[in-house]
Formats: structure tokens, C-alpha cells, sequence
């Protein structure tokens, strides 16, 4: 590790979280761990604020790395904010004591630790407006939302678009960039989700144990699926001919009725747009909807908190002070 003039001294061990399957459940826990050491084009980030996504303890990259090889007590949490450490060998991009935020790769360990080994290019500089425990809401959820939206849907000005699930992590930053580019915004979720969402932008909201999307929604462009199950193929009835159905939830039939298409995709790091997005915050027309804030080591209690229904946004796991 290339140790930069000015760096603080590292210590050999940092806390964090780790995941271990006991019993046949994944438990959350807080322990001492090695520091990690930053490789080829990455940075070793002082954590200050990371965040998760209440599905990824289960995911087959918390379990494996790219070559398949198990992975059994791994670091959670995959979009962090924080501070520019230690540089690896060949780094470019950032230096020493730069603020920086982004997504990092779910087949390495996570951000729920004191410092995180992250490739360069998967950070940008921090939106200079946020502090780090809203930055680091933004990475995953706004990447999600903005490839999405553009990059699979082409969403544009005069069209419409159906958000399931808006008043989530993912769903908060979707009404606001959709509506940002002039199209109509129908959101759904529970009642608690109304204020919160039309607040953000949302044209109709549609409260979900009440109502049917189908009945009130009208037709639409896009849909934007963040719930999954029996939402999924009820979707296609509401889209346009020729529109679009993008989940991330779970893989979906790639065209459906009066030439739709479907498209489900894993989200992808990408500084270029977090770049953008950071400028759009500093701009006031995006913020990030934070629902709960735990210290690192009430990770357990985060991750749980985040599994119950009616919590707004992300929960922001409290790194360093
Ligand atoms: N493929 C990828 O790259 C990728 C990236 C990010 C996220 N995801 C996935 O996308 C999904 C959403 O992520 P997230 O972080 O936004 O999760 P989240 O914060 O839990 O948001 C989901 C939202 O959907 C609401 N909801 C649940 N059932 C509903 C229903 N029947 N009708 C309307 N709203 C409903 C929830 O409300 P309650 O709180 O009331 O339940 C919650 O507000 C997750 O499955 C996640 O794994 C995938």
C-alpha cells in the first residue's frame, strides 16, 4: 500500500460488520477484522457512512467471489461515503484526503467496516452539499434509478412512467429524477408512502391496499418495477404498445403484450454518473431520502429495521464521527 505524505497512521485491525449463515439464517455481527489492503487502481476509503439494500445478505455475490470460491464471513453494505486514505499501485483519479462516495463490488467485502478497499473508478467525488451519512444513501439507489430510467427505458420529457414501490431507497431518487426529466409520475406504495412521494414529485399516487394500479393508473410509457412477485406481471396490462417494463427485482419475459419489452438488469458502478448525479444534488433537484440512521455497531439492528415495513428511503449505517 502505497502510504501517501500526510496519510494518517493505519492501524493492522478496524471494526465491522460480518455475515455468517448460522443455523440457516445470515447473522449480522460486529467484530474486529484485518484492515484491508487497496490493489491495483483502488483506494482504501475511510468509511464514514455506508448503506445497503435489505436483499443483499442473500444474494450469490455475498457468497462467492468472481471465480466462485465461497466466501464465509463477508463485510456487508456496498455504497459508502467517506475519505481517501491510502492509494494501491497505479491509482489515478483521487488523491490522499478526498472526499468520495460511490458503489462498491458486490463480489469483494463491504463498506460496513472502518475502511473499504474500492476500485477508483467505481468512486466520484461527493456531492459537497451532503454530509456523508446522506451521500452515502445515494450510490446504489440513484445508480439503480438513473440506469433505469435512461439508460434501459430512454425515458424523456412528455412521457410517463409507473413507479412501483416509490416511497424505498431506490423508489425515492426514481420519482425525483423522472419527474426532473418532464415526464409524468404515477408512484404506488402503502399509505405512509402518499406525502413522502408526492412531496417528491409523484403526479398520482396510488396506495397500493387500497386501490389497483391497473384501475387508476392509466396506460404509461415505462414501468419502473421495485416490488417484484404478482406486481411484475400485472405491470404489462397498464404499458402503452411499444413501451417498456424495467424491474430489478427479478428476471422478467423480454417482450410482452402489444410490443412491449421487458428488462431486468443488476446495477452497475459508474463515475461518470455519480459525477452527475453529485452535481444534481449540489443543484438542489435531488436529494436523498434518509429513514434511519445506526451507529456501526447497531449494524444487526439496522439491517432488521430495514426488513419491516413503512421505513422511508435507506437506512445509513454511522461509521466513523
Ligand atoms: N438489480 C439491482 O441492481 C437492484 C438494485 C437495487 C435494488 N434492487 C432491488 O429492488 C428492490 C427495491 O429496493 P429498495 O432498496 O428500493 O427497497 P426498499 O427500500 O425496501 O423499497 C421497496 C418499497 O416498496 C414498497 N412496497 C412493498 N410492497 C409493495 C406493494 N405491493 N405495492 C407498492 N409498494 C410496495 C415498500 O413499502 P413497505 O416499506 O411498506 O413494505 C418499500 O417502500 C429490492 O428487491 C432490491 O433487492 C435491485
Amino acid at each position: 500500500m502505497a502510504n501517501e505524505p500526510g496519510a494518517e497512521r493505519l492501524e493492522s485491525t478496524m471494526w465491522a460488520l460480518r455475515v455468517r449463515v448460522e443455523d440457516g439464517l445470515e447473522r449480522v455481527r460486529y467484530e474486529r477484522v484485518p484492515l484491508p489492503s487497496p490493489g491495483i487502481g483502488d483506494v482504501l476509503l475511510k468509511v464514514h457512512a455506508a448503506s445497503f439494500t435489505p436483499t443483499e445478505l442473500g444474494w450469490p455475490s455475498t457468497w462467492a467471489d468472481r471465480a466462485g470460491n465461497a466466501r464465509t464471513a463477508p463485510i456487508p453494505a456496498h455504497e459508502v461515503s467517506g475519505v481517501v486514505a491510502a492509494l494501491g499501485y497505479g491509482t489515478t483519479g483521487l488523491a490522499v484526503g478526498d472526499e468520495a462516495y460511490g458503489l462498491t463490488d458486490w463480489y469483494r467485502d463491504g463498506a460496513a467496516a472502518g475502511y473499504v478497499a474500492v476500485e477508483a473508478r467505481n468512486l466520484a467525488r461527493k456531492p459537497g452539499s451532503l454530509d456523508h451519512a446522506r451521500s452515502a444513501a445515494v450510490p446504489l439507489a440513484a445508480l439503480t434509478a438513473w440506469q433505469a430510467l435512461f439508460d434501459h427505458a430512454h425515458l424523456s420529457a412528455g412521457q410517463s412512467v409507473l413507479i412501483h414501490g416509490a416511497g424505498g431507497g431506490v423508489g425515492a431518487l426514481a420519482v425525483q429524477l423522472a419527474r426532473g426529466a418532464g415526464a409524468r409520475v404515477v408512484a404506488t406504495g402503502r399509505q405512509w408512502a402518499e406525502g413522502l412521494v408526492r412531496e417528491l414529485g409523484a403526479d398520482e399516487f396510488v396506495d397500493t391496499e387500497r386501490r389497483s394500479f391497473e384501475e387508476t393508473a392509466g396506460e404509461v410509457d415505462v414501468v419502473f418495477d421495485l416490488v417484484g412477485g404478482e406486481v411484475t406481471g400485472r405491470s404489462w396490462a397498464v404499458i402503452r404498445p411499444g413501451g417498456m417494463l424495467v424491474s430489478v427485482v427479478a428476471p422478467l419475459a423480454e417482450t410482452g403484450p402489444r410490443g412491449a419489452s421487458g428488462v431486468f438488469f443488476v446495477v452497475e458502478p459508474d463515475r461518470a454518473a455519480l459525477t452527475e448525479l453529485a452535481r444534481l444534488i449540489d443543484a438542489g433537484e435531488l436529494r436523498p431520502v434518509v429513514g434511519e440512521v445506526y451507529p456501526l455497531e447497531r449494524g444487526r439492528e439496522a439491517f432488521e429495521a430495514k426488513r419491516r415495513p413503512g421505513v422511508p428511503g435507506k437506512v445509513v449505517l454511522r461509521v466513523a464521527r
